[in-house]
């Protein structure tokens, strides 16, 4: 839930991400490289810049809202 809050800010500031749990994996290498402080350990990846509209890239649809939340209104 925090990292989906930081995604929607990050949409809010016109920038794109792809948070990749999977770096967690190779945290004793990427810690050779960024040397975290104390007993710090990465749990998430998260790449942030400007989405490339002409990348030939797979896109992932996204289901309407109608099929995933139900509003109950009284
Ligand atoms: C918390 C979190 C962790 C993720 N970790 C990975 C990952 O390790 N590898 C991966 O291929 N996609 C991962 N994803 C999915 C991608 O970030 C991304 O959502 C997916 O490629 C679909 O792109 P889209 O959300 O722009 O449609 C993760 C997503 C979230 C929310």
């Amino acid at each position: 839930m925090f990292l989906q809050t930081v995604l929607l800010l990050l949409r809010a500031e016109g920038l794109h991400s792809c948070p990749q749990m999977t770096w967690a994996k190779f945290h004793r290498t990427v810690a050779e490289i960024v040397s975290p402080p104390g007993a710090l350990v990465l749990f998430c990846g998260m790449s942030i810049g400007f989405e490339d509209p002409e990348a030939a890239q797979p896109r992932t649809g996204r289901a309407p809202l109608g099929e995933t939340v139900t509003f109950v209104e009284r």
